[in-house]
């Protein structure tokens, strides 16, 4: 099992060793090893089960720091960069030779990002090599935003997980580059598009599948628990459900059923905030996937702001 703490040293000494350490961000919980080391991000692979051609973010502590990596940073990026970070937000960019193959799955632009956690910053700012990290999850399994859930899952593979409490935001950053001269939105994610709309305009949103490899990121079927997740109108599905007497369970934005008991529900935000939903919803997918139920049935947010995002995930989840 991980050791468990706040001691930015001792995890400094096992990232400076080639291993791993489980660290915390706004966004979710990474899994952190040397970036610029190829065996600790190879390390990274094996231990999430991850295959290679899917990239890392580098994490690094300041806007000042990614010139070491980076040849060339477009204005409306640099833009975004010194409104929105530290913060969810992801850029790639043409990398530099020093970032290896691995981090990049071979391709040409690096993705960056400085998070915003007091702890994970101090660390960064006591490295001397940036972090690679992707979410600290089994890979195609839902990810994680409290440090047990990361003991839960890789509890046995590493040596200690830097406790940084819950996520403040929930969902992973919002992945942002450039195509030609233009703005594109490759991962929905914690930082909304109107936020990076007020600053360089409108962006185009470029879908992501499967079967499109070059499209960064994003496999259907992801953030997946292992039970049945099913969307649709919650009204509905559970009344067939009652009938057909199933064992199931409900994830709810704001509702309560009352003919469903309430060990059986979640609401992800009863007030409908959905900052609030966004925060809760990867331990109340978790949550249900360990309860007694046969199927999850869910549905999707109002599909404004950060409810795009949470419902990305939801589809994802759903996808099998
Ligand atoms: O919020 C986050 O971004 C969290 C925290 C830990 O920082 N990290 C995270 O990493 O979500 P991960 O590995 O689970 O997702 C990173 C996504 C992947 O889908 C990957 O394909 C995409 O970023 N990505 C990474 N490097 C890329 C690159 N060079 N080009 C295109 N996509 C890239
Ligand atoms: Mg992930």
């Amino acid at each position: 099992m991980a050791q468990i703490g706040i001691d930015i040293d001792l995890a400094k000494s096992i990232l400076e060793e080639g291993r791993l350490v489980g660290i915390p961000t706004e966004t979710v919980y990474g899994l952190a090893g040397n970036a610029l080391d190829a065996e600790a991000v190879a390390l990274i692979f094996e231990t999430k089960n991850r295959p290679s051609f899917d990239p890392l973010i580098l994490h690094t502590s300041s806007l000042e720091r990614v010139g070491d990596f980076v040849r060339d940073f477009p204005q409306e990026l640099k833009l975004l960069a010194e409104t929105f970070w530290p913060g969810p937000l992801t850029l790639l960019l043409p990398r530099k030779s020093i970032v290896p193959d691995l981090v990049t799955s071979g391709l040409d632009r690096v993705a960056v990002r400085v998070p915003k956690h007091d702890l994970t910053l101090a660390l960064l700012e006591s490295l001397e090599f940036p972090l690679a990290a992707p979410s600290a999850n089994p890979f195609g399994y839902i990810s994680p935003t409290q440090p047990s859930h990361v003991e839960a899952q890789l509890g046995g593979k590493i040596p200690y997980i830097l406790d940084g409490g819950a996520c403040a935001v929930g969902l992973e950053s919002t992945i942002v580059g450039m195509e030609e001269e233009e703005v594109v939105i490759y991962r929905l994610g914690g930082l909304e598009i109107a936020e990076i709309e007020k600053i360089i305009g409108v962006v185009k949103i470029k879908d992501h599948s499967s079967s499109n490899p070059s499209a960064p990121g994003q496999l259907d079927s992801h953030y997946a628990p292992k039970k049945p997740f099913i969307l649709g109108n919650l009204k509905e599905m559970i009344s067939e459900n009652l009938e057909k007497k199933t064992a199931f369970s409900v994830l709810s934005f704001s509702d309560f059923f009352l003919e469903v008991k309430p060990k059986n529900q979640l609401a992800l935000s009863p007030g409908g905030n959905l900052h609030e939903a966004a925060k809760n919803l990867f331990a109340a997918m978790r949550q249900l996937d360990e309860s007694s139920a046969d199927v999850i049935l869910a549905e999707l947010m109002p599909e404004s702001g950060l409810g795009r995002a949470i419902n990305d995930r939801l589809r994802r989840a759903a996808a099998k």
